[in-house]
């Protein structure tokens, strides 16, 4: 996405290096700190929208906005966020592509219909809403005149070679995942991570080995009036990783918001929030009806099983226990109250990003820490480099907190 600012008028900042966008960005005492973020971008300015003339014409847009200088904290948070959604967008286009209203009628599309008859159109919707999302943030930063987040030079990824999906590159990589599955068990629990909890994982052979959650060719496509175990097991790996995006939406926006200070930021992300929990717990109402079957997949040599989940389970794994449980919340001596967890420090903020283990998040924690843009870009750039993810611990890495 490239921003279209109009700096015709202003041909010296044309001219600018990066160091002297950086300067006329922001002030003295924090430029190292400003560089060293936009390092941990991963490319620095080249991944936000070019053009040195767009901060010369910051005041420019800002007045014209006529709004409120945001602080930088605020920023960095909206543009953490830009790229969450630009990734989300990414994910859910190639869902959409396959499994979407428009997507031709294959056994992959039956086989989410298992999960629920009105799966396509959820899908759909769900793509449309990260769109929305992903354009409101980077619109939003160019009306206060800041700027947006591109990341279209990482879309280098091979898509789905089924014959009608675009062959683009993309971001992420739906063929090699590896799902963790614990959000299921977490919101059936009565504890809390934000207290040290831990939750089993409600698939686990999808958290080990890699397993594809789209068709990968036109043979993957198969009957869609008698789908193999092979394309439904594709169909519910999707499922259960539709809950696993979301649930990381919805601890994102809940964690970040306790961090922003204009009241107008705090409405976009309690807003935005909203929505991704809205999508969450659409997902986890329909990954428990997938049905049991064992498949496995000589691409990826991953073997997978789907157990039923709607009778004769306990709790924390009972297919319609969709209401979040009760949990410790803010205190132990409180009393246990139905929330999103995680919300508290050191998860999806930037203490999480500097303590997890795992090239900077972990499988349970990283809201996107099972795309293939940690498994192939990460790969590329010797683990911890991974620029779309990188804005996931701009905050930690250069030892700034939002707001301070
Ligand atoms: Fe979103
Ligand atoms: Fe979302």
């Amino acid at each position: 996405m490239q921003s279209d600012i109009d700096h015709s008028d202003d041909n010296g900042a044309k001219q600018a290096t990066e160091s002297s966008q950086l300067a006329t960005a922001f002030s003295a005492p924090n430029r190292l700190a400003r560089r060293s973020f936009l390092r941990k971008l991963g490319v620095g300015a080249a991944l936000l929208a070019p053009g040195a003339a767009l901060l010369g014409n910051a005041s420019k847009a800002f007045a014209a906005n006529g709004g409120q200088k945001l602080t930088r904290g605020d920023v960095a948070i909206l543009q953490l966020l830009a790229a969450a959604e630009l990734i989300e967008a990414d994910l859910w286009q190639q869902y959409n592509e396959l499994g979407g209203v428009d997507a031709p009628t294959t056994g992959y599309t039956a086989g989410l219909q298992i999960l629920d008859g009105d799966q396509v159109q959820y899908i759909s919707d769900n793509t449309d809403d990260e769109n929305s999302h992903a354009a409101f943030l980077n619109a939003y930063l160019k009306s206060k005149g800041e700027q947006q987040v591109d990341l279209s030079r990482f879309k280098n990824l091979a898509p789905s070679q089924v014959s009608f999906v675009p062959q683009t590159g993309r971001l992420t990589n739906l063929k090699q995942l590896t799902v963790d599955t614990s959000w299921w068990t977490r919101y059936r629990s009565p504890t809390n991570p934000d207290f040290g909890a831990t939750f089993p994982n409600a698939v686990p052979s999808l958290n080990t080995g890699q397993h594809t959650a789209i068709p990968r060719n036109n043979a993957e496509l198969d009957d869609p009036n008698n789908p193999s175990d092979h394309v439904k097991a594709i169909a519910f790996t999707a499922g259960f990783h539709f809950g696993f995006i979301e649930q990381g939406g919805t601890s994102l926006y809940a964690t970040l918001a306790q961090k922003v200070t204009s009241l107008e930021v705090l409405r976009i992300l309690l807003s935005i929030g909203g929505s991704e929990i809205m999508h969450f717990q659409t997902w986890q109402d329909k990954a428990g009806n997938a049905t049991p079957l064992t498949d496995f997949d000589p691409i990826n040599n991953s073997t997978v099983t789907f157990d039923d989940l709607t009778t004769g389970q306990p709790e924390t794994l009972q297919a319609n226990l969709i209401m979040p449980e009760p949990c410790e919340f803010i205190s132990p001596n409180l009393p246990a109250c139905a929330i999103i967890r995680p919300s508290g420090p050191g998860q999806l903020d930037a203490r999480g990003g500097v303590q997890t283990p795992r090239c900077g998040l972990m499988p349970e924690r990283g809201v996107f820490a099972k795309t293939s843009v940690e498994k192939e870009q990460l790969q590329r750039r010797n683990c911890g480099k991974v620029p779309p993810l990188a804005p996931m611990r701009m905050i930690s890495g250069n030892k700034i907190a939002p707001n301070q």
